[in-house]
């Protein structure tokens, strides 16, 4: 079965085995049917953050659960379950049209609500875990359904439990979320307040910031539909501050967000550029010419290529920085 479709590199890889289910119940026969004891399984949301670099021998499971109900609402806030297969985009626009806010900055990621918490998804001053509540996840060893608190997920930045300790582990089911009514806007992120006083916004909602967001994203990142990738490649690296100010000695332009007395956020993509890579293109692969950070697949691109030029990227970058560059996309 080809999953080509079912990733957002667009390559060609096959699945043992393949299906989509579509309720608890469907996901819950298919992991304890006789016929896959013991079969490698890989759980799928959207595609939109793994590199594939051989045929799966084993089940993909992609998870189609739909659904978006308001569960319960006070003075200030819903909370809102959403079924894990339902697009992550939508369920933004969702959020727009019943005046819920929280999510807008998170506008036009592409992927699926299930996937969400796993990278603890964010993007333009805000991170998915400042409107999640709880999930519910289905054990794959013993079937059991379980409720994950905020808390319980440690989440961090692209990081949760289910990246971690419980790797490969639980499948997301669905998601709740806190929203709120009143307004409670973050344009704290420079290029979204300066999108919206380039649109001419004088009067800030939800649906503003949104479209500002989806702006910005469509000017600098590639359309998956159109060139292959999955975002940002790697993570922007944290650095003591110790070695951000040798490296600032050196490259005075260097950016930076400060994370705590002790340490420094650096963007991956400054870094890479810096090492001459932003638009090179390699056979069917590259960097994005307006990201440094987004690999691309022209068309053809086999992943084993992809992860070599990712390879060849963490090389340069440790030999010109003296970084360790990590990967932020999921290589199977
Ligand atoms: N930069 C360069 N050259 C490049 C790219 C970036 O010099 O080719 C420098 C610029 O100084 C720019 C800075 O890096 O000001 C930051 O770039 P950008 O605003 O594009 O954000 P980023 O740090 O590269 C992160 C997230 C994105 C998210 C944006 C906006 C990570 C790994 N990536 O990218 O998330 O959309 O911030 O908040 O944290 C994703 O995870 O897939 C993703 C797209």
């Amino acid at each position: 079965f080809s999953l080509q479709a079912f990733n957002t590199f667009g390559i060609e890889a096959q699945a043992r085995f393949f299906a989509e289910v579509q309720s608890n119940e469907d996901l819950m026969s298919l992991l304890f049917f006789k016929g896959f004891k013991n079969i490698h399984r890989l759980i799928l949301g959207g595609g939109s953050n793994i590199l594939l670099t051989q045929d799966f021998e084993g089940l993909v499971i992609k998870i189609g659960i739909k659904g978006i109900e308001k569960i319960r609402e006070d003075e200030e806030s819903v909370w809102v379950n959403v079924g894990a297969g339902e697009n992550w985009h939508e369920f933004v626009l969702y959020c727009l049209d019943n005046g819920w806010n929280g999510v807008e900055n998170l506008s036009l990621i592409p992927g699926t609500v299930g996937a969400a918490p796993m990278q603890n998804i964010g993007a333009y001053g805000v991170e998915i875990k400042e409107v999640f509540d709880s999930l519910v996840a289905i054990n794959m060893t013993n079937g059991e359904l379980r409720t994950f608190t905020k808390e319980e997920c440690k989440f961090g930045y692209r990081e949760s439990i289910f990246k971690n300790e419980l790797k490969n582990q639980y499948a997301i089911v669905n998601v709740t979320f806190r929203l709120t009514k009143k307004a409670n806007f973050n344009i704290s992120y420079g290029a979204v307040a300066q999108t919206l006083a380039d649109m001419g916004v004088t009067t800030l909602s939800a649906k503003a910031i949104s479209q500002a967001v989806i702006k910005i994203r469509q000017s600098k990142l590639p359309n998956p539909e159109q060139i292959g990738n999955a975002g940002s490649f790697f993570k922007n690296p944290e650095i003591s501050k110790q070695l951000f100010e040798e490296l600032k000695e050196k490259y005075p332009s260097i950016p930076s967000y400060p994370i705590d007395e002790q340490r420094v956020k650096v963007p991956a993509g400054w870094l890479i550029e810096q090492c001459g890579w932003k638009g090179k293109r390699i056979g069917n692969t590259g960097t994005h010419k307006d990201q440094a950070l987004v690999l691309v697949n022209y068309g053809g691109a086999t992943g084993q290529e992809i992860k070599s030029l990712a390879e060849q990227i963490q090389q340069s970058v440790v030999e010109k920085f003296g970084i360790c560059l990590s990967m932020e996309v999921n290589i199977i």
